[in-house]
């Protein structure tokens, strides 16, 4: 008989969000009359910019004329994209990435696991603790970590604690690291880091000669004019770090799908002899053999997103969920809970009341609010205790779902 991959018999549960969709459909088939407010998976809700809409429409209009037709795409993405990108989101910020280090993807999350593709299996891995499940899940399914210890922690890996006692930032290792993932702002916490702690991991992984992955998914919605959108603003970050960056929660392309990964030309990696491999060809070589690129008319519509009315669009998009992460925090401050995050990433994360455990406390508002989070504790043992409320949804909903909260 076919043999499994038994890394994946490792895994603690299913997948976080299939998980809470599960219990939500289980409540709405026994509780017929619920009107369940979804605050859980950070998914938009807003239309698309109609800057995006037209573009594709017209690429979909190109494709279908003789002279406009296209077959395959590049694999790392259209050179006109690719210019845009390095363009508006690296060189308008003082970093030198050029449009050939870009990287065009169908999504983030697979990014941040294909990267895995590249990498040896003996390198020894940190994650936060709360952390985006993806990052430990990967690890788990191509078998770089041991088995799950009784408290869901993982062996092999190293956890870095993300909490209030340490203002949601992690601590650099005291040993040393291969691979750190870093999140920021950080999904689940809302946390963000300023560069000069940035700085310290980019000093940090020059000096062990590790690879920060660096998720910037949220940086559109950084308020504050001080906090770093990309790593690459850091001295030093391109020699030790790749970013992963994503159009689907700035522009709303959670359902149309288009990120980036950005791999600098002189990153490298070294083999088992000690020699220096280069990262960047390692990933275009897979790119190249695993992806065909992103559809044309995709692109076409990602590539609308720098124009100055997409540019106008996506700002009044991040203005109006981050309008509903304040309405959130003030609310949940006047009913007593304490709240963070929020302020410069559409999550906000609040402790957990009356010692309840995370899971505990997503029973009861779902019980007695009809109101979906999600535990903190499908984001590590760290985030037990705590819950993430996300800001994607209409206002309407935001107030009814606050007002619930408060009434129960
Ligand atoms: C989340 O809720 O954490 C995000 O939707 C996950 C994702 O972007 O994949």
């Amino acid at each position: 008989m076919v043999k499994v991959n038994e890394n994946y018999l490792k895994l603690k549960a299913g997948y976080l969000f299939p998980e809470i969709s599960k219990r939500v459909n289980n409540y709405t088939q026994a509780n017929s009359n619920s009107k369940v407010i979804k605050l859980g998976i950070g998914d938009v809700t807003e239309p698309l910019p109609k800057a995006c809409v037209n573009a594709m429409g017209e690429a979909l209009n190109e494709m279908g004329t003789n002279n406009g037709f296209k077959g395959y795409g590049p694999e790392q993405g259209y050179g006109w994209l690719r210019e845009k990108i390095s363009v508006n989101d690296f060189i308008s910020r003082g970093c030198q990435i050029s449009s050939e280090e870009i990287f065009v993807s169908d999504g983030s999350k697979c990014d941040s696991s294909n990267i895995l593709d590249i990498l040896g299996d003996d390198n020894l891995i940190a994650v936060t603790d709360p952390v985006y499940p993806v990052y430990v899940d990967t690890n788990v399914m191509t078998g770089r970590t041991g088995e799950t210890l009784q408290n869901g922690i993982y062996q092999g890996l190293v956890y870095l604690a993300i909490n209030e006692e340490n203002n949601f930032q992690p601590e650099i290792p005291k040993k040393k690291v291969d691979i750190v993932y870093l999140c920021f702002p950080n999904n689940p916490t809302g946390a963000t880091i300023t560069k000069q702690e940035l700085k310290k991991w980019v000093d940090y992984a020059i000096e062990n000669k590790s690879l920060i992955l660096f998720d910037a998914a949220y940086e559109a919605f950084i308020q504050d004019k001080n906090i770093p959108h990309s790593i690459y603003e850091i001295e030093g970050a391109k020699n030790c770090a790749i970013e992963f960056r994503s159009f689907s929660k700035n522009a709303g392309f959670t359902g149309v799908r288009c990120a980036y990964t950005v791999i600098p030309k002189n990153l490298s990696g070294q083999n088992s002899k000690g020699d220096k491999i280069d990262l960047w060809s390692l990933w275009n070589r897979r790119q190249c053999t695993k992806f065909n690129g992103v559809s044309y008319i995709v692109q076409r519509g990602a590539e609308a997103v720098y124009s100055s009315q997409g540019k106008k669009e996506v700002n009044s998009l991040i203005d109006f969920y981050m309008k509903n992460a304040e309405i959130m925090q003030k609310k949940l401050r006047s009913a007593g809970f304490k709240v963070y995050g929020g302020d410069n990433a559409p999550y906000v994360w609040i402790k957990v009341p009356d010692r309840m455990t995370s899971w505990d406390f997503f029973d009861y508002l779902l019980e007695k609010a009809d109101v979906v989070g999600t535990p903190g504790s499908g984001f590590g043992l760290a985030g037990e205790g705590y819950f993430r409320l996300s800001a994607f949804n209409s206002r309407l909903n935001v107030n009814n779902a606050m007002e619930r909260i408060i009434n129960i």
